[in-house]
């Protein structure tokens, strides 16, 4: 096999920041574990993002503060061992950045190295500037996140649109500016009014990619079990469930049940002659 043997149909660098130019818009979800992966390579979906949502969707913790490296390292390498086709971005998590530049390279590393990531994720504008452009001098593309960054939920008080008033605004694009001055090949814009989102877009030449920032931006981010409907109870307004998936899990495992404890599964072609 030739050194510069690549992943089939695979997603590059390229593609994505092409795709801004040429007015397609990019498509990325979340994704943790290998299962999900295999699904998602069957798609056309640009980029899948091991996001420190991981805490949230797969931990059982309430916030993205309490994710580890190891936590990033390990769910990015379950996704990595089967993904082909979109491009793969892990989030580094909490504290794993924001110490030095020597510690935002080697949290970088150890994604890339050890976890198969193809680029990292960083919240933060013009204070991780130094680290973003750091990382992307090294030769690991750099994502920015913008507007609502969930490590710093202490600091905003919750988890509310962000972005709002003059200074509010004018902040967030200069903070834009100054990533993609550093080298960020796009931007996640969460939780932004529409119209400034739209302003953003149009200011900076990478992508922005949009959760709850309407749909002004260059493309579309959900968090994989949101947007299959797991949790009925979490219906934030930016949200459209495109499938049902917890209440046909419950069905599906109520039936198992059902069916274990009456004896009709296993029936006879489910089970072994001698
Ligand atoms: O962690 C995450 O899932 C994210 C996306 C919501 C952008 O950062």
């Amino acid at each position: 096999m030739s050194k510069y043997h690549m992943r089939g149909e695979a997603k590059t660098l390229h593609d994505i920041m092409a795709a801004k130019a040429e007015s397609r818009k990019l498509s990325v979800v979340t994704c943790y574990d290998s299962a999900f992966a295999r699904l998602i390579d069957r798609t056309p979906l640009d980029i899948v993002l091991v996001g420190d949502s991981l805490g949230n969707v797969m931990m059982g913790y309430d916030d993205t503060v309490k994710v580890s490296l190891d936590d990033m390292v390990h769910h990015t390498a379950c996704v990595s061992r089967v993904l082909q086709k979109p491009f793969l971005v892990s989030d580094m998590p909490f504290f794993s950045y924001k110490v030095s530049t020597t510690q935002a390279l080697e949290s970088a590393a150890r994604l890339v190295q050890e976890g198969g990531a193809q680029a990292v994720k960083l919240e933060g504008g013009e204070e991780i500037a130094e680290s973003v452009e750091a990382i992307t001098k090294a030769g690991i593309p750099v994502m920015g996140h913008l507007g609502l960054t969930p490590q710093s939920v202490h600091v905003l008080g919750g988890y509310k649109v962000q972005g709002r008033g003059q200074e509010a605004e004018t902040r967030l694009l200069e903070d834009a500016k100054a990533l993609e001055q550093a080298g960020a090949f796009a931007i996640v814009l969460e939780l932004i009014p529409a119209e400034l989102a739209k302003k953003v877009s149009s200011a900076i030449s990478i992508p922005t990619i949009g959760i709850g920032a309407g749909v002004g931006c260059d493309g579309q981010v959900l968090v994989l079990q949101d947007l299959l409907g797991f949790d009925d109870g979490f219906s934030p307004k930016f949200l459209k469930k495109y499938a049902q998936v917890g209440e046909m899990t419950i069905s599906a495992l109520c039936q198992f049940d059902k069916e274990v404890k009456n004896s009709e599964y296993p029936a006879a072609e489910h089970s072994f002659s001698e």
